[in-house]
């Protein structure tokens, strides 16, 4: 009976040592919750009001923490069973209308206060600029790549990285072509899953000056053996820059599906094959796959030099477009980009064919 084995004034002061020992636990919680640095570098505008938004909830939550994890402690000590007391029962208990109406009441504020507070930063980040003043990047997931889809002035094109100028908002269509991938650029702390047959959205500004540079994007979503491969770069410009790469861009054939126009002048495979392509970001054969003629050493992938020995140019392009269609023998699927056909030129696969059936089957 707790009652009588504690004076009233004796409990009163435990009461108080359990606030005061509360309010110290909760000041400390605050100060490390919020001197953690939890996030990447915050380098877009919605990012801002994200991390704010992370603050807050610190704030709100850490009091709560202690609160529980206090009276918890309060109560295992204070009503313990003590020596003697192992065959009494407890007190009985009634209900106490006061408390809780009051236990009910404070979580039910603070939920709606801090949902109100999300929904608001929600509607915010997500409003569109003034027209005009946004480009659409379509980004479509497969296993396991991401290809970015521009359309600038009715010029279409897609890179095998993403390239943004900054201080513009960009919106992202984002879509799947098999499973669900989710589109993350941790920088800009904004992330959508990619789902097949639907297509998802939403906008980001990187900051200016502050962006420029490069930044990880990641699939955050599993979506198979190669998941932790599905990882890519977004290469923020400065206006200026952006408008030179654009320039570039659109002077070029359309790739991939489109087939070519005229302009583009003849594609050196060699140089592509050992740089890539820096324009739209295409990764270098040469990273991952040995080739003696081009000097390469990649071991990630096959080498060329033995599996495309005596093979034919029909099999050498299948296996630069569809490359998980037909294994070498001790390497996995998923592993070599499967939007080639995307982010090169009809021009440039098939130069690259050219190059490597001259180069094998000698
Ligand atoms: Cu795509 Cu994980």
């Amino acid at each position: 009976m707790p009652e009588e084995s504690t004076p009233r004034r004796e409990r009163k002061r435990t009461v108080q040592q359990m606030v005061i020992v509360g309010v110290i636990a909760t000041a400390i919680g605050i100060a490390i919750g919020l001197t953690i640095h939890w996030f990447p570098p915050a380098d877009s505008t919605q990012a801002d009001k994200i991390d704010t938004l992370w603050d807050v909830l610190v704030i709100a939550t850490v009091p709560v923490f202690v609160l529980v994890t206090v009276i918890v402690c309060f109560s295992v000590l204070e009503f313990r069973m003590r020596p003697g007391e192992e065959n009494l029962d407890g007190p009985p208990i009634h209900g106490n209308t006061k408390l809780e109406v009051i236990w009910t009441a404070v979580p039910a504020i603070l939920i709606v206060g801090l949902v109100t507070y999300a929904y608001v930063v929600m509607r915010d980040i997500e409003e569109a600029p003034a027209a005009g003043n946004e480009r659409v990047v379509t980004v479509t997931g497969q296993q396991f790549t991401w290809t970015f889809a521009y359309n600038e002035g009715g010029k279409k094109f897609s890179t095998a990285q993403l390239y943004l100028p900054a201080g513009q908002s960009v919106k992202f269509d984002v879509k799947s072509k098999d499973v669900i991938h989710d589109f993350w650029v941790p920088d800009f702390r904004m992330k959508i899953d990619a789902v097949p047959g639907i297509t998802t959205h939403y906008r980001v500004t990187p900051k200016n000056p502050g962006a420029i540079g490069d930044h990880p994007i990641v699939c955050a979503e599993l979506c198979g053996l190669g998941h932790a491969f599905m990882r890519q770069t977004a290469h923020v410009l400065s206006k200026a820059d952006f408008d030179k790469w654009l320039q570039k861009m659109t002077a070029k054939p359309a790739g991939g599906g489109g087939g070519g126009g005229g302009g583009g002048g003849a594609v050196d495979a060699k140089a592509l094959f050992s740089a890539g392509d820096a324009d739209t970001g295409a990764t270098a054969c040469a990273t991952c796959h040995t080739l003696a003629d081009a000097g390469a050493k990649g071991q990630v992938g096959p080498d060329l030099g033995k599996v495309l020995k005596g093979k034919d140019a029909a099999f050498i392009k299948q296996s630069i477009l569809e490359p998980d269609k037909e294994i070498a023998p001790g390497f996995q699927p998923g592993v070599m980009p499967s939007n080639f056909g995307d982010t090169l030129s009809a021009e440039q696969v098939d130069a690259l064919v050219k190059y490597l059936s001259e180069v094998t089957s000698k």
